[in-house]
């Protein structure tokens, strides 16, 4: 008898072991890898946070935004996971900010020209030659401008978090464009803000919005046979292989929003919002030299390798390009409004040579 239960204990443990061992290899083929590591905070409190960009991680944006992801690691001390989809993985650009509104991302840092439909102050930002000097940028944005621009978001249910800077504009296009009176009669690919489009239409030219990630191809099947970026940005898409000659004009800014859905930032512990935000000054500061660093190596880059034709508008010509573009200005004052427009002229006139 004794003998008997002895067995029955026996075919109990193996049958615990059997079940033991059954269930843990059906959890890991499907993922789930046991046992979980500890260094990862206990994983049902970790708050994870879907970041979505459409640019390269090899640019300002997509550095700045790992940066960041690393920085927030830090300093929650594992607590927060900033997942970033660099490339338009998830969103292109005319869906990330429906995407962030419905909190199918939380996070996203689209260029300031694609939030004007929704706020449409923001169009300030696109005036060419609003900003004549990066010290004027800093000032402006940095300040009471700055300021005032982020509040309105709240109206759209989004939470301004800061700028990220990706410096000046300039334009490439298969004819050289030197004056003005060049611009008449080229296809634009521009990103979709009435100020751009006028910018452009009030020389003669035509325009055409169009996605970022469409512009190489737009280019390259003649749909449109010009357009406007940052160097780092026709760097990275390697606009210069679709287009003939390149001009150095700094005639518009083009800098990032970083943006999170205000309700998800609202329902943040404090603690946590807090290391978030030391996260993304530290980050912000770190990209205003960044930026401006990247753009110049990748403009010699593009000159050393690529058949493009580069030209530098001279002090004189850039003057001459600034009288004839700003006159567009009192076209936008009643949408930006005449006491953001005056605060921004106050800085502009400092900064003016
Ligand atoms: C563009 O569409 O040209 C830019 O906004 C891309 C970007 O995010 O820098």
């Amino acid at each position: 008898m004794r003998a008997y239960g002895g067995y029955l204990v026996l075919i109990g443990i193996g049958v615990l072991v059997a079940v033991y061992i059954a269930f843990q290899s059906f959890f890991t083929s499907f993922g789930f890898d046991l046992p979980i590591d500890e260094e990862q905070v206990g994983m049902e409190d970790q708050i994870v946070i879907k970041f979505s960009h459409v640019v390269a991680e090899n640019t300002p944006k997509g550095l700045a935004a790992s940066r960041f992801a690393a920085l927030v690691d830090e300093y929650t001390d594992h607590r927060v996971k900033i997942e970033v989809y660099p490339n338009q993985s998830l969103y292109s650009d005319r869906e990330e900010i429906e995407a962030l509104q419905e909190n199918k991302v939380q996070m996203i840092a689209p260029t300031t020209s694609k939030i004007t439909n929704i706020s449409e102050k923001w169009m300030l930002l696109d005036l060419p030659y609003i900003f004549p000097t990066d010290a004027a940028l800093k000032e402006a944005l940095n300040g009471e401008v700055g300021e005032e621009l982020l509040n309105h978001l709240a109206e759209v249910n989004i939470e301004g978090l800061a700028f990220w800077s990706n410096n000046f504009k300039q334009m490439t296009s298969n004819e050289p464009i030197r004056r003005p009176e060049d611009l008449s009669g080229k296809n634009f690919r521009i990103m979709p803000s009435p100020v751009l489009e006028s910018q452009f239409e009030h020389f003669g030219a035509s325009t055409s919005k169009l996605e970022f990630n469409d512009t190489f191809k737009s280019l390259e099947i003649k749909k449109t046979d010009s357009q406007e970026n940052t160097i780092s940005n026709i760097y990275s898409k390697k606009l210069y292989d679709v287009q003939k000659y390149l001009t150095i004009s700094d005639h518009g800014y083009l800098g990032y929003v970083v943006m999170m859905n205000q309700s998800f930032w609202e329902d943040l512990p404090p603690d946590i919002q807090q290391q978030i935000t030391r996260a993304m000054d530290d980050t912000t500061s770190w990209l205003w030299d960044k930026a401006k660093e990247m753009n110049q190596a990748q403009l010699q880059a593009i000159e050393e390798k690529s058949t493009i034709e580069v030209y530098t508008l001279s002090d004189k010509e850039r003057k001459l390009w600034m009288k004839e573009m700003t006159s567009i200005y009192p076209e936008f004052e009643p949408v930006i409004g005449k006491d953001l427009m005056e605060k921004m002229e106050r800085i502009r006139e400092k900064y003016i040579e």
